[in-house]
């Protein structure tokens, strides 16, 4: 059996730290929202061991890997010992703050439970997601979800009335940001460090409500300060966003992908044409419509 997977993408509608906690992570509330732009996985049964290949030259294909760790992670808590091959299509920017590897990961976790005929209940590969990344147990649902924790505790949610029938605009600029920079660096930024608890909650009740322009009131990310400090370019990016038609623009996770939301489909893709003409088009842009 041969099984062919998207892997798909996400953006924080908000991401509110509440504070450094003694394990060295960060305590926080965070709205995530799939984004159906995606890498392509395929995975079969074969070989010995793990054999993964990729077509990303600079992604290592070792347990450096978080698609390796995933399927050995996998393979032992399911007491396999059969090969699998994996490839991995790497369309989606590398450490862009929109959860493409952790989504690779999540991918693999599912992808090798459905090969092997489900060994593993889904509270296992909860288990098994959480220990290989904060967000890796968001993508093994489909849905929008509130994270808190760490990012690692996920309460799925229904689909928001706010963002029906809209689309995604997102831009990477070129460069990426490193996720334990981004949260060493809140340390110069006291006030964005130590969030307020309950936003989270405010900007679902908008979401809910299908009330975009009261959401886009709510809509915040406390890893901004550190980003906007060393890359200005990204307050640029939103700042020229809001100017021209979207709704709302914010840094994802921890960058360096910008996002907007547009009233359509067709309005993301003259934001794109816009920002292209202004930005230039060295980065990488993709619309996208949400559902
Ligand atoms: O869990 P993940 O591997 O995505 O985390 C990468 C790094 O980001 C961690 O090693 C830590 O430095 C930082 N981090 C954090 N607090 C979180 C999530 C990540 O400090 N809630």
């Amino acid at each position: 059996m041969h099984l062919e997977k998207k892997s798909p993408c996400k953006v924080n509608l908000i991401l509110n730290i509440l504070g450094k906690r003694a394990d060295g992570f960060h305590e926080l509330e965070t709205v995530m929202q799939p984004v159906d732009v995606c890498d392509e996985m395929t995975f079969a049964r074969g070989g010995t061991g793990i054999t993964l290949t990729c077509s990303h030259p600079e992604l290592p294909v070792d347990s450096k890997n978080l698609v390796h760790r995933a399927a050995t992670a996998f393979l032992a808590a399911a007491n396999i010992s059969d090969g699998v091959r994996i490839h991995l299509q790497k369309n989606l920017p590398l450490a862009g703050g929109i959860g493409g590897g952790s989504a690779n990961a999540a991918v693999t976790f599912t992808a090798l439970n459905e090969l092997f005929g489900a060994p593993l209940t889904l509270p296992k590969l909860h288990e098994l997601a959480a220990a290989l990344g904060s967000d890796v147990p968001f993508f093994l649902h489909d849905q929008p979800a509130l994270a808190t924790g760490r990012g690692e505790k996920v309460k799925t949610l229904e689909n928001f009335p706010a963002l029906k029938g809209r689309a995604f605009f997102l831009a990477h600029p070129g460069f990426g940001i490193s996720t334990p920079w981004s949260y060493q660096n809140l340390a110069r930024f006291p006030e964005a460090l130590n969030g307020k608890a309950g936003r989270a909650q405010k900007l679902i009740a908008c979401l809910q409500a299908g009330d975009l322009k009261a959401a886009a009131a709510e809509v915040y990310n406390s890893l901004e300060a550190p980003a906007f400090d060393k890359f200005p370019v990204l307050s640029l990016y939103q700042e020229f966003l809001l100017e021209n038609g979207a709704a709302v623009a914010l840094m994802s996770g921890s960058g360096s992908t910008t996002f907007a939301i547009a009233n359509s489909q067709s309005a993301a893709e003259t934001l794109a044409e816009k920002f292209k003409s202004q930005f230039g088009g060295n980065g990488w842009i993709a619309t996208v419509p949400i559902h």
